[in-house]
């Protein structure tokens, strides 16, 4: 099965949020008092969950990307993957976390059938990964990717790049690609809740590219399908690889392959359109064929594109945690 939305994109990528709640504060991700949390109620159940993937899957969906809030700190979580990594049919099954309780869960979710983790880290330095996270303790992240390297878990680590914040720490992130078979990942920041004069704190991909050339020879890298929005490199002779990924400077809405649907149970087709459909009803009367129907025509509602740049945007503001970043 394949589906294919009116712009010619084959939709094969759902991201999958299982909580809006998180054990970090990040600053480009929430405000500093937190937001209101969802009431268990209003929060999709696992079986709700575990419907919508196999509905995906039978939709023509092949990676599931589980994210939150935090995943990991949802109850009753490593059960849940090993039913959705045995959905016939599903390729890929990997998760976003922030590291801190990955120390403790690794193993369980190498066994479960994770097949790849993304990792955020955006400071190498505890004061500064405890001021970007507000309440972070890195030391504590870091022993978590350890004990996912030990597990045998490929690692990427998300760095969201903020001027004057830790842009200093380029050189350190891409080193940490030479001895490691890591792949680290240097995202422009988004305006997703709009601070004051966002603007200054995005530094493009390109920028992050020509500070890197300065110290590191590096190549292209050649991607196969389904490879997501980052232009890959590999520092001569490391064993990992960097890479930017440009929502702003350079959007990929043209490649885009993915859906959205939030712990709530909102379906979104563009993480910056405010449009979303709630998939909650049909979940709860419908049979899993209206699932099926609904979520398809809303893939052929997806838009073209954002229309977000380097200064502008016109989204209402929301948190990432809300709709799993
Ligand atoms: N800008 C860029 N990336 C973001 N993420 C969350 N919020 C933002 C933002 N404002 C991404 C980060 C984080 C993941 C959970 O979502 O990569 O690691
Ligand atoms: Fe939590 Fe991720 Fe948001 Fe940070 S970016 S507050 S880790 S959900």
């Amino acid at each position: 099965m394949q589906i294919v939305d009116h712009f010619g994109r084959k939709i094969n990528y759902l991201r999958l949020s299982v909580t809006d709640r998180c054990n970090l504060r990040c600053d480009y991700c929430m405000p500093e008092k937190g937001v209101t949390k969802l009431q268990h109620r209003d929060v999709l159940t696992y079986e709700q969950l575990c419907t919508l993937a196999e509905q995906s899957v039978a939709l023509g969906i092949e990676k599931i990307r589980i994210t939150g809030g935090e995943p990991l700190v949802r109850k009753g979580i490593i059960p849940f993957l090993e039913t959705l990594a045995k959905i016939p049919g599903l390729k890929q099954l990997v998760l976003t976390t922030n590291g801190v309780l990955l120390k403790q869960m690794a193993g369980a979710l190498k066994q479960a059938g994770v097949q790849r983790l993304n990792i955020s880290l955006d400071s190498l330095k505890p004061d500064i990964f405890k001021k970007i996270t507000r309440r972070g303790d890195l030391s504590k992240v870091l022993d978590g990717i350890s004990a996912a390297e030990a597990v045998g878990f490929p690692i990427k680590l998300n760095m969201v790049v903020m001027r004057g914040i830790n842009d200093d720490e380029i050189f350190d992130f891409a080193k940490l690609t030479l001895d490691k078979p890591v792949a680290v990942r240097f995202i422009e920041y988004m305006p997703v809740i709009k601070s004051r004069d966002w603007q200054k704190l995005v530094v493009p991909g390109d920028q992050v590219l020509n500070q890197l050339a300065q110290r590191f020879p590096f190549a292209p890298i050649v991607k196969g399908e389904a490879c997501g929005p980052a232009r890959e490199y590999k520092i001569k002779g490391a064993a990992g690889s960097v890479g930017v990924i440009t929502p702003l400077s350079g959007h990929f809405c043209g490649d885009c392959n993915r859906i959205r649907i939030t712990c709530e149970g909102m379906m979104r087709t563009c993480l910056f359109s405010d449009h979303e459909v709630d998939l909650k009803p049909v979940l709860t009367t419908g049979h899993d064929s209206d699932v099926q129907d609904l979520m398809r025509s809303v893939i052929k509602s997806k838009p073209a594109c954002h229309g977000m740049t380097e200064t502008t945007s016109s989204h209402n503001p929301f948190t990432m945690a809300q709709i799993g970043g």
